[in-house]
């Protein structure tokens, strides 16, 4: 995670982010406090990245870096507002320990935001950020087999804000977020699919943090912590407005550092 010393909304990069509609920063300080709080009670160990002056989305450690192993496939942001975090990004994980592996120059690609594991296939999102190229090229360079799934609303413009693994064969996700390809495509990998209702949707649901069988979202997700304690999980919200504003919410502000593994099944 990364401390939102610097956060604000100082440009407009996704339909969320307004310049008009400014964070409060003492309040983004207290949420991203308790988030850390959150994850650290359900058993998460948290390590820092220092936050950077002029660099306000640093603190969406999910787009630094796609983690496979011992590998982090380097993020190269889509817009130039972001691309200045790609040397911080790289110079922590290479002092952390991991092997930096950087895309070829003309590809997009926006690290865990937009690819996720489901048991042992990667999920890919793509269009608004991350491209089709750059998912093929990660699916060789890591030798697992990837589904691509195009993003169809603006709204939700990573596959973070609209799909989340809980372990090997099950996820939550937004259907309208996605194409009819893409919820095929889904359903044949993944056997049981939880819905989120369209408003809770809006909450981010779909962007949690999970951490063995305990779920992190914001709050206002009521219909989907239900669906998740009757199957034997253990979900917790925590407010996160704050980060809403700019497009984020829990799974966001968090890049696991063990490769995505609740969703392949060893977290
Ligand atoms: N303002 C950031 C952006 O538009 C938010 C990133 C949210 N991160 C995520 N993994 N969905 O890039």
């Amino acid at each position: 995670m990364c401390p939102p010393e610097f956060y604000g909304i100082e440009y407009e990069i996704n339909p969320w982010m307004n310049q008009e509609r400014q964070v409060d920063h003492p309040e983004a300080v207290r949420q991203w406090e308790a988030l850390r709080a959150c994850l650290t009670d359900a058993g998460a160990e948290i390590e820092l990245l220092e936050p950077v002056q002029g660099l306000p989305d640093l603190v969406f450690t999910a787009n630094a870096a796609m983690v496979f192993g011992a590998q982090a496939i380097l993020s190269r942001f889509r817009y130039p507002q972001r691309q200045g975090e790609e040397v911080y990004n790289a110079r922590w994980l290479a002092d952390d320990g991991f092997q930096v592996e950087t895309l070829p120059e003309e590809m997009f690609f926006e690290g865990a935001g937009d690819a996720l594991f489901c048991g042992e296939t990667l999920l890919a999102g793509y269009r608004f950020r991350s491209d089709a190229p750059a998912i093929q090229h990660i699916g060789e360079l890591i030798g697992r087999r990837v589904i691509p799934m195009e993003l169809v609303d603006p709204y939700y413009y990573h596959l973070d804000t609209c799909f989340c693994p809980l372990e090997p064969g099950r996820a939550i996700y937004h259907a309208g977020a996605l194409d009819d390809y893409g919820r095929q495509a889904l359903a044949l990998v993944v056997e049981e699919l939880i819905e989120v209702d369209p408003e809770e949707a809006k909450r981010f649901a779909c962007n949690a943090v999970v951490v063995d069988k305990v779920v992190v979202t914001n709050t206002g997700c009521p219909k989907l912590h239900a669906a998740l304690s009757e199957r034997g999980y253990d979900p917790r919200e925590t407010p996160l407005d704050e980060f809403v504003k700019a497009g984020g919410s829990a799974k966001c502000l968090t890049l696991r550092l063990d490769g995505e593994d609740a969703g392949r099944g060893l977290g």
